[in-house]
C-alpha cells in the first residue's frame, strides 16, 4: 500500500503533468509512467535528510501566487510528503556548473531509486536551485519530462536558454544534454523519468 499522502502526490502529479504536457512525446511518456505507477512497490524505509538549501529556499519557491489550480494542488501534495524525503546533492560531473552549485541545490526522489517508494522503472523527483545557481550539463539514458513550478532557465542539446515558467513542461529524449539555471528567484521543478523497458 502506498501511503495516502504519497498517493495524493502521485495523483496530483499525473493530473498536472498530463495537463501541462506540451508535445506528443511527453504525453506518451507521462501516460506510460503513470500506468506503471498503478502497480505499487514497497516503501524504501530510507531515513529522511534535509539540506540547508531547502531551509533557505523551498518555502519561497513554492509560495508563489503564480501557483494556482492543479499546480498549487501539486505543490501542496509535495509539501505534505517533503519531510519523508532524502534530499541529496547531485553526484558526478559538474560541467559548466556555477561555483556555488554544490551548496546551492538539492535533489530528491519521491518515487524511484532512493525514493520514498523504491523502484527503477519510473523516477519521479524534484530539483531545487537557489537564486543564481547553474546546474551542470548532464545526460541520462531514461527519457524525461520536466514540469516547472517557478521561473528559471533551461537548455537542451547545448541550445539557447528558454523559460518554461510556472506550469511549463518539456521533454528530454534519451541521452540528450540538458541543464538549468535559476535567475533572481529559486528554481523548483519536477522531473519524471521513464526507463527504456516500459
Ligand atoms: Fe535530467
Amino acid at each position: 500500500m502506498r501511503s495516502p499522502a504519497l498517493q495524493t502526490l502521485v495523483t496530483a502529479a499525473e493530473a498536472a503533468f498530463t495537463t501541462h504536457a506540451a508535445d506528443a512525446a511527453s504525453r506518451r511518456s507521462i501516460a506510460r509512467a503513470f500506468a506503471a505507477l498503478e502497480t505499487v512497490r514497497p516503501a524504501s524505509g530510507r531515513d529522511a535528510v534535509r539540506l540547508p538549501v531547502c531551509d533557505l529556499w523551498l518555502d519561497k519557491a513554492l509560495s508563489s501566487a503564480e501557483l494556482t489550480g492543479d499546480l498549487r494542488h501539486l505543490a501542496d501534495a509535495f509539501l505534505a510528503v517533503e519531510t519523508e524525503l532524502c534530499w541529496q546533492p547531485r553526484s558526478g560531473a559538474t560541467a559548466n556548473a556555477s561555483a556555488d552549485f554544490a551548496a546551492g541545490h538539492a535533489n530528491a526522489i519521491l518515487i524511484g531509486p532512493g525514493g520514498i517508494e523504491r523502484r527503477s522503472d519510473v523516477w519521479l523527483g524534484v530539483s531545487l536551485l537557489a537564486p543564481g545557481v547553474r546546474y551542470p550539463d548532464h545526460t541520462h539514458p531514461p527519457e524525461e519530462t520536466y514540469l516547472v513550478l517557478t521561473p528559471g532557465d533551461f537548455s537542451q542539446d547545448d541550445g539557447p536558454w528558454f523559460q518554461p515558467g510556472p506550469g511549463g513542461s518539456f521533454y528530454n529524449p534519451p541521452g540528450i544534454l540538458h541543464a538549468m539555471r535559476a535567475g533572481r528567484t529559486p528554481l523548483f521543478a519536477f522531473w519524471l523519468l521513464l526507463a527504456k523497458d516500459n
